[in-house]
């Protein structure tokens, strides 16, 4: 048996798992550690039983399979249990294999339209977070988004990566609407709020301090931590949606066929994706004295 004790304030729970259930799983935390019961609570998740003191557990199981065999996710008993999975490689081409098979049984001609070329209409340029995942968050098929992501969905001028990307959508594919994609609880935004040495990071990261510098007043008025973050994150939005702007390309689109440029933010508390609604001709309008190139 292993015993698992948690000990938070007055609170104190355990739960007990036979060894043996545990080959090929551990698990890495107790969360949400609820109260304490007199009865304890026997169930099962994914055939691994479980006692427990408490009915309100979250446990972290990491999937440590080597050899991949069929896992179903863990139906949890009265919502206890809950784990995490690490993907593992050899199971990344076994995944492959099943979306492969998926797809030839709704098209047989699947991958062979596929490999005709791509007329996508919508750069995407959003976060690497591995949380926000551009296609699933939009319900877009492959074909249908150009996507560019990088550290907290920055445009910097002098990165040539970014620059490339802008430029081979534009002018070569010629996309009709640029997406600038933040989302809430971004980690290089909140690593910009913070005094630290990141290394490498700091040059990158410095782009989001110069956006709370340019809009610091309005920041350093609320008071609120967490609503300040959620602001910067907008903010930082904002003011990449105008550096896709500066660009000579995007202005040459927009005068010569209407592109527009559009800032958004995921909501990763909630899933929802909100318009920021950025008022482009506006924006335009307003940088241009300073920015217009063409
Ligand atoms: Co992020």
């Amino acid at each position: 048996m292993i015993q698992e004790f948690a000990d938070l304030g007055s609170q104190f729970i355990w739960l007990s798992i036979p060894f043996s259930a545990l080959s090929g799983w551990i698990f890495t935390s107790m969360e949400k550690i609820g109260e304490a019961t007199e009865n304890p609570f026997e169930g099962s998740a994914n055939d691994i039983p479980i006692t427990a003191m408490s009915r309100n557990i979250e446990i972290d199981l990491l999937e440590i399979i080597n050899e991949p065999h069929q896992l179903k996710p863990i139906k949890a008993i009265n919502s206890i249990l809950t784990y995490k999975r690490i993907i593992h490689f050899a199971k990344i081409f076994k995944n492959n294999e099943e979306w492969i098979a998926s797809k030839l049984k709704s098209n047989p001609d699947y991958f062979k339209e596929l490999s005709k070329g791509q007329t996508p209409e919508v750069l995407y340029i959003g976060c690497s977070d591995s949380r926000v995942t551009a296609e699933d968050l939009m319900g877009a098929m492959p074909g249908e988004v150009f996507i560019h992501r990088n550290v907290a969905n920055m445009v910097i001028s002098i990165d040539l990566n970014a620059m490339s990307v802008i430029n081979y959508a534009v002018r070569h594919l010629k996309v009709k609407h640029i997406i600038i994609c933040g989302h809430y609880e971004c980690g290089g935004v909140k690593a910009s709020l913070q005094q630290s040495d990141l290394g490498i990071l700091n040059p990158w990261l410095r782009n989001i301090r110069d956006v709370y510098r340019i809009h610091k007043d309005e920041l350093n008025a609320i008071a609120n931590e967490q609503d300040r973050f959620d602001r910067l994150v907008e903010l930082n939005v904002q003011e990449q949606a105008i550096n896709v702007i500066k660009t000579a390309v995007v202005q040459e689109a927009y005068r010569d066929r209407g592109i527009t440029v559009s800032g958004w933010v995921f909501n990763i508390r909630t899933g929802k994706l909100i318009d920021l609604n950025i008022d482009f001709p506006k924006v335009l309008e307003d940088i241009m004295q300073i920015y217009r190139l063409i």
